[in-house]
């Protein structure tokens, strides 16, 4: 007898729920009834479709055993982009187009004109092409800024350390520092004006923590001490320092700099590691730690979008990061989660 009951009880909770939907409906406005619209048009100063051109580096990012950090990678032509780099961009609302640096030159610069950012990664390549081409896209994307583009850059961990490098016009102005996998924590310079810079939109809490607790990644053996960063004048006149952090030893390096005349912005940390990459345990991965990486990711983007540059839909499509397959090797742990890999 059991089974009609089910059906019965079955049925009446349908028939309830089709008479409470019935007397809800009464109460919905629907669209219709609603007048016009009141969403505001576009700014047309702005491009809220802006795409960031990420440098692919040499290897293959997965930091196999032994981990190789010899120039055969240029041998075996082979390039790389931590999948957290593009997850990065995506968070602040943009698209990725890898720029394949050993791919020809022609090509590559013409990827360059599709994109209203770039970012330069963390690595190892400090010789070679790779230094190569980071400084021509540099002085490109200078020429750019200077004609009235806006069009930012954010470097990375090797990002600041060849920028540093390129300004100052020195391969030696780089120190040794032990700072591995080390979570930090970030000193803002006495009177330092975090207005316009990424800083600006954090949170007065999370600015002070972010002094306080270690809520950055740090993954280096080089950096520059303020005391060697201000002595150059190129660099001094070219960066503001905004913060300083300390490595394992109690050695201060300066960890965020900011150029004075273009918006270029370079951390010797990591703000796309906290939201994606789980590979050491220092990664800081509390909230506010992944706050880091969304205003960091929220505030290239803002500067992406003042840039103009508005490429043809067709070349942005077959460009971007999504033609490309997506490796998995964070079982190995210590490298990268996810690599996109360029043969
Ligand atoms: C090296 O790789 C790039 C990118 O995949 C490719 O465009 C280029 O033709 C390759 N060069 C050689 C010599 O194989």
């Amino acid at each position: 007898m059991w089974r009609p009951l089910l059906l019965l009880s079955l049925l009446l909770c349908n028939d309830l729920t089709i008479a409470k939907a019935t007397e809800s409906t009464q109460l919905i406005i629907l669209p219709s009834q609603h007048g016009d619209r009141t969403c505001s048009a576009p700014d047309r100063n702005l491009n809220d479709k802006p795409i960031i051109g990420i440098l692919t580096h040499p290897g293959v990012g997965t930091f196999d055993a032994p981990r190789d950090h010899s120039l055969s990678y240029y041998e075996k032509n082979v390039s790389y982009i931590a999948a957290s780099y593009v997850k990065f961009a995506e968070t602040g609302g943009a698209r990725v187009i890898p720029l394949i640096y050993n791919e020809p030159q022609e090509r590559l610069f013409q990827k360059l004109e599709l994109v209203n950012g770039v970012i330069f990664t963390g690595g190892w390549a400090k010789e070679g092409l790779y230094f190569d081409i980071v400084q021509k896209i540099f002085g490109k994307v200078l020429e750019k800024n200077d004609a009235g583009e806006h069009f930012p850059v954010y470097a990375m961990c090797l990002g600041f350390e060849i920028l540093s490098m390129i300004i100052s016009q020195s391969r030696d102005i780089l120190e040794r520092f032990n700072s591995v996998y080390y979570a930090s924590s970030l000193q803002f310079i006495e009177n330092a004006n975090i207005e316009g810079t990424l800083f600006q939109r954090f949170s007065p809490e999370l600015l002070k923590k972010i002094s306080t607790d270690c809520l950055v990644l740090q993954n280096h053996q080089f950096g520059i001490s303020p005391d060697n960063f201000l002595a150059n004048p190129s660099l001094s006149s070219f960066f503001s320092i905004l913060t300083t952090s300390a490595d394992k030893d109690g050695k201060t390096y300066v960890s965020t700099i900011r150029s004075k005349r273009y918006p270029v912005t370079a951390f010797q940390w990591h703000p796309e590691k906290n939201a994606f990459e789980w590979g050491s345990s220092e990664i800081p991965h509390s909230e506010d730690a992944i706050q880091v990486t969304q205003h960091a990711a929220n505030y290239l983007v803002s500067e992406a979008r003042k840039s103009l540059n508005r490429p043809s839909h067709e070349e942005v499509l077959s460009n971007l990061i999504y033609n490309y397959k997506l490796t998995y090797s964070g079982y190995k742990g210590s490298g990268n989660d996810e690599a996109y890999i360029f043969t």
